[in-house]
């Protein structure tokens, strides 16, 4: 009888033994993937230091196999429960199981697992004997799989490990069907990179999964498309806009109401027939158009293109509905309406987001060559054309709202309004909605607004009822104001200025702070009363730290600007400004709050007369403490030794901060601060990494001291657990002292609005 203490020894134990004799090549790390004890080949194993009830971990067993199908990973034949000893072996068949294990279970899976009724094993090994280990062995060795039926619940998994099985398939070669004139049979009806795990899906259409269409976009589509569906509890909910849209039709007009990307018609579904019968759809990727017409096809006034011809199907999308072409703009279904003077105009409408940037292997994304992006750019200059979404926007007004009467309600971020200035209409009412909700994993804002189309150049804020949704209804969250900004930091606080005395010979740095290879696209400028370089210029917090830091020389990737010694204490407001959603993570704060230069005049005449000196050096000592500060002191490859300035760490000396920080009163926060920051300088001290030539910041330490390794069971272990332990409280007072001592003033000065 073996005699472990821990479940670990004796399941590490056991494949020391077994995986040399069943695949050497095999490493621990391969086996254990998936937070359960192990697929080895065609087994799910389970260990338990004894069984005591072999239902209970059979079915664990069961939930664990569930959880692979959802994942698109192979269900293994086999499960195997090992008790490790008393030395047995416990072989059960999961196709005994399917049903169960295509179910869907929440919460822990070794959690409320008693009652199960299983049937009896296939096979009991005592492996301690030497015919018995050898049977375990074989059976260990084999690599069958239990096929299973793919449902809404796992089809996005599948799809997932089918594209990146085979990385240049197309939407159509995993969910092709034959409806429709193109019939490309796909993976899930006919599988062969699967075949030996997903039974063929009988299902004639793709209906069935209506809701993901968007998640079984190929990687390609994913980007090009942009496609995140509206989950029906906020489409119903903006209904109540549409209704306020259909309640400005005058009388006598007929109206439609026009959804140029409706995917497969989430946003419709639930509105009653009547309304349905003034809808005019489409959608540009194919396999949504199909979803669409059988959803929706018979109960609402048009679908563009209203029915398949053979050529249709144009490489993955629908001839003729790009909404973005001159073909679909002179559509002549939509025309005779737009054209019709007794018809209001409704469009009502969730518009692609995508990043800017072009995919692999393309030069740019195709909807920047489209129609109405070069219209578009005719008419309107910056980075307003970087964005899918408004392109959409800025075309519904151009192309088909003329009459006051008409409507717009359009699910966007606010950007656009707030401070791209791309709307200039009235707006009657409009929702915050929580993007997590919309097939993403980020907490943010996303505004859906009934605009009318009457001229507004005045208005500088809007309210939005705020909804998130919790168990499945929405959660009303208060009204939230949204605020024009219109300067940025670029206009009105960053220091441009020149020195007669300023050279081309500095470095350029990395965002890490320390020097970069990559070529600069500033110009790497020294002078001795140079702090730093500071990035924090861009409005909104897309990527909060990408577009915050500060280091001790120019940043090789620009969109920042030098800092000199002799002002550098009243453009930390900017810096500070720029981490807000770091520490205010509430979906309502992203991309609703952005960073302004509004309160400029005011914030200024503050500085001068004094008034700001206090809040200025609260600014300055959580610049200090910050992590984002990526200040460092080292030797540059230029000769110089660069010393971080901003940093509290007076072992050589005085610097800039320490100066300035002693005029700074100190309450009981900064008292903690300062406490916290000695103890973490003084563990760091202590340390073998500690360098006593340096100065140093917060972030070196973090970089250079606070070191960890990973170890064999993948567990981090702190190098400098008292350093380590010493930041992560200073991180928790950082972030109250941020929250209390310096946002309030932040948004008094409109740095955050
Ligand atoms: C954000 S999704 C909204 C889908 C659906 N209306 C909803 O709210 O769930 C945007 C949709 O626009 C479609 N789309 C992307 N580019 C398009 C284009 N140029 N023309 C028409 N539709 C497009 C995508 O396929 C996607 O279905």
């Amino acid at each position: 009888m073996a005699s472990y203490n821990t479940e670990r020894e004796g399941q590490i134990e056991f494949y020391q033994t077994f995986l040399p004799l069943i695949d050497p090549s095999l490493s621990l790390d391969d086996i254990l993937a998936d937070d359960n004890d192990g697929v080895l080949k065609g087994n799910l194993l389970e260990f338990k230091l004894r069984v005591n009830d072999l239902n209970t971990v059979l079915f664990q067993c069961i939930k664990y196999l569930s959880a692979l199908r959802i994942k698109g990973k192979p269900v293994p034949a086999n499960i195997v429960i090992i008790d490790l000893n008393g030395e047995q072996a416990y072989l059960y068949k999961s196709a005994d199981y399917l049903a169960d294990i295509e179910k869907v279970y929440s919460g822990g899976a070794s959690k409320a697992n008693s009652g199960f009724v299983g049937r009896s094993y296939k096979e009991k090994y005592d492996y301690s004997k030497q015919l018995d280990a050898s049977k375990l062995i074989t059976v260990l060795k084999t690599t069958e799989w239990t096929k299973i039926h793919l449902d809404e619940n796992c089809i996005v998994g599948w799809a997932t490990a089918y594209y990146k099985a085979v990385p240049a398939a197309r939407k159509e070669d995993f969910i092709g069907d034959e409806t429709g004139k193109h019939k490309t049979i796909g993976e899930i009806r006919n599988p062969t990179e699967f075949a030996e795990y997903i039974y063929p899906y009988t299902g004639q259409s793709n209906v069935r999964f209506q809701y993901l269409m968007d998640k079984l976009n190929d990687t390609l589509q994913k980007k090009n498309l942009g496609a995140f569906y509206t989950p029906e509890i906020y489409a119903e909910k903006s209904h109540e806009l549409l209704r306020m849209a259909i309640a400005r039709v005058p009388a006598g007009n007929d109206y439609v109401i026009i959804d140029r990307c409706a995917g497969t018609g989430n946003l419709e579904k639930t509105l009653t027939n009547v309304e349905l019968s003034h809808c005019i759809l489409s959608t540009v990727e194919y396999y949504e158009y199909k979803v669409l017409q059988e959803v929706l096809g018979s109960r609402v006034r048009h679908i563009i293109p209203p029915v398949e011809a053979n050529d249709t199907f144009n490489a993955g999308l629908v001839r003729g509905a790009d909404a973005l072409s001159l073909e679909y703009i002179n559509n002549p279904v939509i025309r005779q309406y737009v054209d019709d003077p007794k018809c209001t105009i409704i469009l009502f409408e969730n518009p692609p987001y995508t990043e800017p940037q072009a995919v692999d292997g393309q030069k740019s994304a195709p909807w920047k060559n489209s129609y109405v992006l070069s219209e578009m750019k005719k008419r309107i200059s910056g980075t307003v054309s970087n964005d899918l979404g408004n392109a959409f926007i800025w075309s519904a007004f151009q192309y088909y709202l003329r009459q006051t009467t008409d409507s717009y309600v359009v699910y966007s971020p606010v950007k656009y309004w707030k401070v791209q200035n791309l709307v200039d209409k009235q707006f009657i009412k409009g929702f915050a909605f929580n993007r997590r909700h919309f097939h993403t994993n980020i907490d943010a804002c996303i505004m859906v607004a009934l605009w009318s189309n009457v001229s507004d150049t005045i208005t500088q804020e809007l309210w939005l009822e705020a909804f998130d949704v919790v168990d499945n209804a929405v959660q009303y969250c208060g009204s939230l104001p949204v605020k024009k900004v219109l300067s940025l930091f670029s206009d009105r606080y960053a220091d441009k200025r020149f020195f007669a005395d300023d050279t081309v010979t500095g470095i350029t740095l990395g965002l890490d702070g320390l020097e970069s290879s990559n070529t600069p696209r500033i110009k790497p400028l020294y002078n001795d009363n140079l702090l730093g370089y500071m990035i924090a210029g861009s409005s909104g917090f897309d990527k909060p730290d990408l577009e915050s830091s500060l280091m001790v020389a120019g940043c090789y990737r620009g969109n920042g600007f030098f800092v000199r010694k002799d002002n550098y204490l009243e453009k930390l407001p900017m810096f500070c400004a720029s981490r807000y959603i770091t520490y205010n993570r509430a979906w309502t704060e992203r991309a609703r709050i952005m960073k302004s230069a509004d309160g400029a005049d005011r914030y200024q005449a503050d500085v001068a007369s004094g008034k700001l000196d206090q809040w200025l050096r609260k600014c300055l000592l959580f610049t200090c403490l910050e992590m984002q500060n990526h200040m460092r002191t080292f030797m540059g490859s230029d000769g110089r030794f660069y010393r971080n300035e901003l940093c509290l760490d007076t072992t050589n000396g005085e610097t800039l901060a320490s100066v300035d920080i002693a005029l700074l009163s100190m309450g009981d926060a900064e008292k903690k601060l300062m406490a916290q920051w000695g103890h973490l300088i003084a563990e760091a001290k202590k340390t073998a990494e500690y360098d006593p030539s340096l100065t140093y910041g917060v972030y070196q330490i973090f970089s250079e001291i606070d070191t960890s390794y990973k170890d064999d069971n993948g567990k981090t272990v702190w190098l400098n657990l008292e350093v380590h332990s010493a930041l992560q409280t200073l991180k928790t007072i950082v972030k109250e002292y941020y929250n209390t001592e310096i946002v309030p003033t932040l948004f008094e000065y409109e740095f955050l609005k």
